[in-house]
């Protein structure tokens, strides 16, 4: 079965891209993220992310986590998944992630957290 590698051009179900660029040999990445959405009015930027793959050389399905530092907003996210190849040797990232936006008061804590998942195909 082909090993799972990260690296490459992304893009989820909602049209966001992601770029993972090499990873090094203890399993840390970085790369950058472009939402197509947001919760913001703010004006939408490309941001950087760095993320973790645990076992990097030896796994098949490899489970990872990545966190972006979005460039236009206060909120910050983290996504954990897992790589799996179909019979194919077609890639998919399948995610969960969990969004904590900024409130003012801890009163508003209750509408904080956001969370949802998202699967990633390699369109590069
Ligand atoms: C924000 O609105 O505070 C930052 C942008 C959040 C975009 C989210 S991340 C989860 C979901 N998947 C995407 O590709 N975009 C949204």
């Amino acid at each position: 079965m082909t090993q799972c590698d990260l690296k490459g051009l992304l893009r989820n179900e909602l049209g966001s891209n992601m770029t993972i660029l090499a990873m090094n040999t203890a399993g840390t990445f970085s790369g950058f993220y472009h939402t197509v959405v947001a919760a913001t009015n703010k004006q939408i930027l490309e941001s950087p992310l760095q993320g973790i793959q645990q076992h990097p050389s030896a796994k098949k399905h490899p489970t990872f986590g990545f966190t972006v530092q979005w460039q236009f907003s206060d909120s910050t996210i983290a996504f954990v998944g897992q790589c799996f190849v179909d019979h194919c040797g077609k890639e998919t990232l399948e995610s969960t992630w969990l969004l904590r936006e900024e409130v003012l008061s801890h009163k508003d804590t209750w509408k904080a957290p956001r969370v949802g998942t998202s699967i990633f195909t390699f369109i590069k």
